[in-house]
């Protein structure tokens, strides 16, 4: 395998660190997954790992580390909405991503009509129920069927590369 020009073995899987670093290569956009614990709070995590994965009938995935605070919420619920973020919210991506804080508190919400609060500015919502829960490795997949979709007609995605944020060069 070549890299910079010069020629390097392929790294066994075992070499987490280089895993994760090519891994990185895979740019993606940024989300942030909303659900309410059935009875109480409006929780949040930022996530990269939303694919879509069926048209019809409409299926949508995300990974949920098992390691995550967020798991049991997840676990208990039975919808989530995921927000896809725009270039100006790193600051909640940073927030939603901070062990111990998913709180939406203070942030612009609205309900939406499967019970989940929704990032009032976010770029498009999938409003989900979730369609099952698959034991993966050390995270499980979500998958989730959307029952109700929006989307803005302009605007610009955050994107996360290679452990950073990027944003789409200018027009
Ligand atoms: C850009 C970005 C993408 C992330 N993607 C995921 C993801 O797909 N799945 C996941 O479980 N955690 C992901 N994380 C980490 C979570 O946001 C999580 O909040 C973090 O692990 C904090 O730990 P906690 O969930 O135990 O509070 C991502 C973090 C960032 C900054």
């Amino acid at each position: 395998m070549t890299e910079g020009g010069t020629t390097k073995p392929a790294a066994g899987v075992h070499d987490a660190r280089r895993f994760r670093s090519a891994l990185g290569w895979f740019t993606t956009g940024v989300a942030v997954v909303t659900t309410r614990v059935p009875g109480g709070e409006a929780i949040g995590i930022t996530v990269n790992s939303f694919s879509s994965v069926s048209l019809d009938p409409p299926l949508v995935l995300w990974c949920l580390d098992k390691k995550s605070d967020t798991l049991a919420a997840f676990e208990a619920a039975s919808h989530f909405t995921v927000n896809v973020l725009r270039e100006d919210h790193r600051e909640i991506s940073s927030r939603l991503s901070r062990k111990g804080d998913h709180s939406l508190a203070g942030l612009a919400v609205i309900e939406r009509e499967n019970g989940c609060p929704a990032l009032l500015e976010a770029l498009a919502h999938f409003e989900c129920e979730i369609e099952a829960r698959h034991d993966a490795g050390d995270h499980v997949i979500m998958i989730g069927r959307v029952l109700a979709f929006d989307c803005a007609e302009d605007g610009r995605p955050l994107l996360y590369h290679r452990g950073g944020y990027q944003m789409l060069p200018p027009l």
